[in-house]
């Protein structure tokens, strides 16, 4: 296996191994697992995917989530990122699939906002657009590192409030449906993720952060934003230009993300798997004090 540095100081593509060999060899596992936790998003190019084998390659690194109420692909491992309507048609530019991929379009780590929230996430290109439709990438990791000794510290020891109604919002108020509010309280999470396999910390902030516990809500929002911004200047990010055959992996511990625009009347189809973090992930750190001690 050969590993080819991509970004600014993380992701790398994969080359000489497949979906498969990592489905089936532990040797091959065990390499991508030691590449993913150092370079944070991972691609491997030329790939025969199909759902089984994108969901068994996924499930060698945790317990792969169920998706959620109001996705497409409910109640399944897979989460369906796509504007073609059940008639086959791209659907109008106002419609809500429309929407969330303009919501997907803020930066954002996935699943903050869930109970458990995710290890990582594998996305697959199904059909792509002619132009347009990349993800784009930047690690949190090196963000932390950025920052002055004196914020890491107040960082480490400050937990930020999550909500999927709050980055859904931000698109249009009635986004979040009464049934994904319901079923998607926010959630308080350390702003700070340390990787328990070679300690470096992490930011952990998403556009679903919208309060920091202890500090106004005005004043935590801010704080949120500037760091947003920090960690996502010009040049620290790595662009993903989709090819038929892509799958990428990222580590939603120490990375954010963020689809980017394509026109709105060509089709684009994506399948995303997505790990839950275990403890072993170094989850457990991650909970305000008071509910570590509830749990
Ligand atoms: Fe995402």
């Amino acid at each position: 296996m050969d590993i080819v540095p991509l970004g600014p100081g993380f992701a790398a593509e994969l080359r000489g191994v497949t979906l498969a060999d990592v489905a089936s060899d532990d040797a091959a596992y065990a390499a991508t697992r030691e590449a993913f936790e150092e370079h944070s998003v991972l691609i491997l190019r030329g790939q025969k995917v199909t759902d089984e084998l994108q969901l068994e390659f996924s499930r060698r690194f945790g317990p792969p989530e169920v998706t959620k109420v109001g996705s497409q692909g409910t109640g399944t491992h897979f989460v369906i990122l796509s504007t073609i309507g059940p008639d086959g048609k791209v659907v109008p530019a106002d419609h809500r699939l429309q929407m969330r991929s303009k919501a997907n379009q803020l930066w954002h780590t996935d699943s903050s906002f869930k109970r458990v929230p995710a290890l990582t996430s594998i996305l697959s290109a199904r059909i792509i657009p002619n132009y347009g439709g990349e993800t784009e990438y930047v690690s949190t990791r090196l963000a932390f590192a950025r920052l002055d000794t004196k914020l890491q510290r107040q960082l480490e020891n400050s937990f930020a409030w999550h909500d999927y109604a709050h980055s859904r919002g931000k698109i249009a108020s009635d986004l979040a449906s009464a049934e994904e509010r319901a079923a998607l309280p926010p959630q308080c999470w350390r702003m700070v993720w340390r990787n328990p396999k070679h300690g470096r910390g992490a930011l952990y902030i998403a556009s679903h952060a919208y309060a920091v516990e202890g500090m106004d809500q005005a004043a935590g929002t801010r704080l949120i934003e500037e760091l947003t911004a920090a960690a996502t200047a010009p040049g620290s990010s790595y662009l993903h230009k989709w090819r038929q055959g892509d799958i990428v992996m990222w580590d939603n511990r120490a990375t954010m993300h963020r689809g980017r625009p394509w026109p709105s009347h060509e089709p684009r189809l994506m399948i995303r798997t997505t790990i839950a973090a275990t403890d072993a992930d170094g989850l457990a750190t991650m909970r305000p004090p008071s509910r570590q001690a509830r749990q």
